[in-house]
């Protein structure tokens, strides 16, 4: 998406969140490999929006980390959590002689689409309006603010729903959390805001109000999804959302020519990359920054983990753990085994139930495994380790740390030790 540069976003993400009895910041709870933030600042990026600024407040550190090598990142502080109106002017010092298009986001609002957040700045602008509100309709409005229109439908209000009257609060309209504003005006309307309401905070919502009294143009675009609106407060919801944002993700692999056999026991996080024609089995995990190559075979019960690369034609089966892998062209691990800090070539067949044993309890050590290599059953490789191209081991060998395998070598037993096999000797006679 091309930068554009005429348009900042400021994500709100001071608050607690209460309902989740965590002293974790909600915003930094994970769905589908990322914090719910993250995917907040992702779909902006995706938008085109790369100034993104972030307020923060609660647990800021952990809402910092969740964002960082984001480029074009910056965080304001709210130090105390006196309304969305407030938090979006601790955001201005930031966007300081910015003026162009201010975009509000929710960062506890994880399922906005790019595409939602360019029509509703083409919209704005289109419009040249002084603030667009996108909204939602829904049979039941529950928590959300209301958005009020007159006789004709022209826009009124933002009525939130704590502070509504009861014929209000029939409205299905919603306001998302979402909007798009002119800067001057978004800086000038800020100051008017008063905390007079059910909760005694600063509303964000009353600026549009302020503004469609001084004659600018203040509209509500219904065009939000469900999906979109999905505010995240509670555990439950945060496992809704990553049910949902997940069925969105491996649709998109399936459109891309990925086979998916069960959606539904698939879970596949944001950042991970699947080429064509592979193929994933029913109740597979592939988690973040792992690479699927073309034509590959993962699951069932697989897990990928973080720095997992398949190549072309690799074949990942049941109750295989990858992690910091990778697997080369055509090479099979199909049953029961652990392959972690481990490159590992081409054409090389794991036998079931073979293990890297990584960890020496202070560090982690990388095992090598050649190309065509036949790994026997059972076999445990104590890395350090490098295992040569064409070598075999034996079932249940225990090949111990820098004891490497000399390439086309077969080495048998605990700990493994070479032997010659009968078939070569007999050759060599
Ligand atoms: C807000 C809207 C409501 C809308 C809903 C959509 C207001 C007054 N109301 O209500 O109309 O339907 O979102 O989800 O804006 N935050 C801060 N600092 C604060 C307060 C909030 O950073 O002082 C952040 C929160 O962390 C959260 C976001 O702003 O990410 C929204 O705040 P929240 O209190 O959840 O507002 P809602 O009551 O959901
Ligand atoms: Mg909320």
């Amino acid at each position: 998406m091309a930068h554009d540069a005429s348009v900042a976003a400021v994500i709100l993400a001071a608050g607690l969140g209460k309902r989740m009895k965590s002293s974790k910041p909600k915003v930094a709870f994970e769905i589908c490999g990322w914090p719910m933030v993250r995917h907040v600042a992702e779909a902006c990026l995706g938008a085109g929006v790369s100034r993104i600024v972030v307020v923060v407040g609660h647990g800021r550190e952990a809402v910092e980390s969740a964002l960082s090598g984001i480029p074009g990142v910056t965080f304001a502080l709210q130090t105390e959590q006196r309304g969305t109106g407030d938090a979006v002017k601790c955001a201005l010092p930031a966007l300081d002689g910015f003026h162009g298009t201010v975009l509000v986001l929710c960062g506890d609002v994880p399922l906005v689409r790019p595409d939602t957040l360019t029509h509703l700045l083409d919209e704005h602008r289109r419009r040249s309006a002084a603030c667009t509100v996108l909204s939602v309709i829904l049979d039941d409005g529950a928590a959300y603010g209301r958005i009020l229109r007159d006789d004709v439908g022209r826009f009124v209000a933002i009525r939130e729903a704590k502070d509504a009257k009861p014929q209000e609060l029939d409205v299905c309209e919603i306001n998302s959390g979402l909007y798009a504003f002119d800067a001057a005006a978004l800086r000038s309307a800020l100051p008017e805001l008063r905390a007079q309401n059910a909760q005694g905070e600063y509303y964000l919502t009353d600026a549009a109000e302020i503004l469609l009294a001084r004659g600018l143009g203040v509209d509500a675009l219904p065009r939000g999804t469900e999906d979109e609106v999905l505010g995240v407060n509670t555990f439950a919801e945060l496992a809704e959302a990553a049910r949902r944002m997940r069925a969105r993700i491996v649709a998109e692999h399936m459109a891309n020519g990925v086979e998916v056999t069960d959606p539904s026991t698939t879970f596949i996080d944001r950042g991970a990359s699947i080429g064509r024609g592979t193929k994933v089995l029913p109740c597979s995990v592939i988690e973040r920054d792992v690479a699927v190559g073309e034509g590959c075979e993962v699951g069932p019960f697989a897990r990928l983990r973080p720095g997992t690369v398949l190549e072309d034609g690799a074949e990942i089966g049941n109750f295989v753990e990858t992690k910091k892998a990778r697997v080369g062209r055509r090479t099979k691990a199909k049953h029961l085994t652990y392959l972690g800090d481990a490159e590992i070539g081409a054409e090389t067949n794991i036998g079931c139930g073979t293990i890297t044993a990584n960890y020496d309890g202070t560090r982690k050590h990388v095992t090598r495994i050649g190309s065509r290599v036949h790994v026997g059953s059972g076999t445990v490789l104590v890395a350090p380790v490098t295992v040569g191209d064409g070598a075999t081991t034996g079932a249940g060998a225990v090949v111990t740390a820098g004891r490497d395998v000399r390439p086309g070598a077969t080495v048998v037993g605990v700990p493994a030790r070479e032997i010659v096999r009968q078939a070569a000797k007999e050759g060599a006679r």
